[in-house]
């Protein structure tokens, strides 16, 4: 298997819009350039960050690596298969867990499973049988209570298991604790790590979360209007401000770095 996961190389992508309201956003003969020449690589078993504020392109860098989307400019290689020559290989190495998960809110964890098992081409007798492996090793006990009584920090994991359905090696999370409660938060995110220690999985996530990045990446790359600003660890982006800001977080990195606040007060709003 190929030492690198993921290899992005100059990737972009616009939206044609003639929205009055985007008028104010960055645009370029009327389009908004939601990732603009995005370059980074993700080693096999790495946790990898792609942290910004909201806009700034992440779920649709995301739904360019989970084929949603075809760049407008770039190249990507999802384990040393170009993304889109070997389209059917690629899909079977990625799973993509978006907040907005489709579930059947008054199905149970093992009734959506196995719904999804059968858009997978997976029989019933295989698919039970592999539900009730995954949701065992992951540690949801609840597999016949319907969704809609769980935690959303419990369903968020029955998405992510659901991403296992089809033996990911690459996970993409796109803002996986994003509007939990901060127990639910703290769930998801052992969760994450336990998933990439027992399956060998290689994880890409992006939040707006700076203490998530902190706690889960093993490196993070800050994104902003399109751009990766800079990339490094934790503790090596942080080393970039610290002969100006004494003990600093990765949200005065980010500071630092665009002169923006990462988290604004309407996101904080718009949250609870
Ligand atoms: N389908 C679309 N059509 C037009 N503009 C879009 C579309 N999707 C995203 N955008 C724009 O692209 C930019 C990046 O959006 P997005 O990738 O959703 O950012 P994030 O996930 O970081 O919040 C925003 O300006 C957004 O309005
Ligand atoms: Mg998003």
């Amino acid at each position: 298997m190929h030492h690198l996961a993921l290899n992005v190389q100059h990737v972009g992508k616009s939206f044609a819009s003639e929205e009055p309201w985007l008028k104010r956003l960055r645009r370029r003969n009327g389009k908004v350039c939601a990732v603009s020449d995005v370059s980074f690589q993700v080693k096999r078993g790495e946790i990898y960050g792609i942290l910004g504020p909201n806009g700034s392109g992440k779920s649709t860098l995301i739904r360019c690596l989970a084929t949603l989307l075809i760049p407008d400019a770039g190249r990507i290689e999802i384990f040393g298969h170009d993304l889109q020559r070997d389209e059917k290989t690629v899909k079977r190495l990625i799973n993509r867990v978006s907040v907005d998960a489709a579930f059947f809110k008054k199905l149970s964890a093992m009734e959506n499973l196995l719904y999804a098992a059968r858009l997978y081409g997976m029989d019933g007798a295989t698919a039970r049988k592999r539900i009730r492996e995954i949701l065992e090793r992951l540690g949801i006990k609840e597999l016949h209570q319907p969704l809609e009584h769980m935690s959303r920090g419990m369903q968020q994991k029955v998405a992510i298991a659901r991403a296992f359905l089809n033996s990911p090696i690459l996970l993409l999370l796109d803002e996986p604790t994003t509007g939990l409660d901060p127990r639910s938060k703290r769930e998801v995110q052992e969760f994450v790590l336990e998933v990439r220690e027992d399956h060998d999985a290689t994880v890409l996530l992006t939040t707006h979360d700076m203490d998530e990045a902190d706690k889960l990446c093993n490196r993070v790359a800050i994104i902003d209007n399109g751009k990766i600003i800079a990339e490094d660890t934790s503790q090596g982006l942080k080393n970039l401000i610290q002969d100006r800001v004494p003990n600093p977080t990765l949200e005065d990195v980010f500071m630092e770095l665009t002169g923006k606040q990462l988290v604004t007060e309407e996101d904080l709003v718009s949250e609870t």
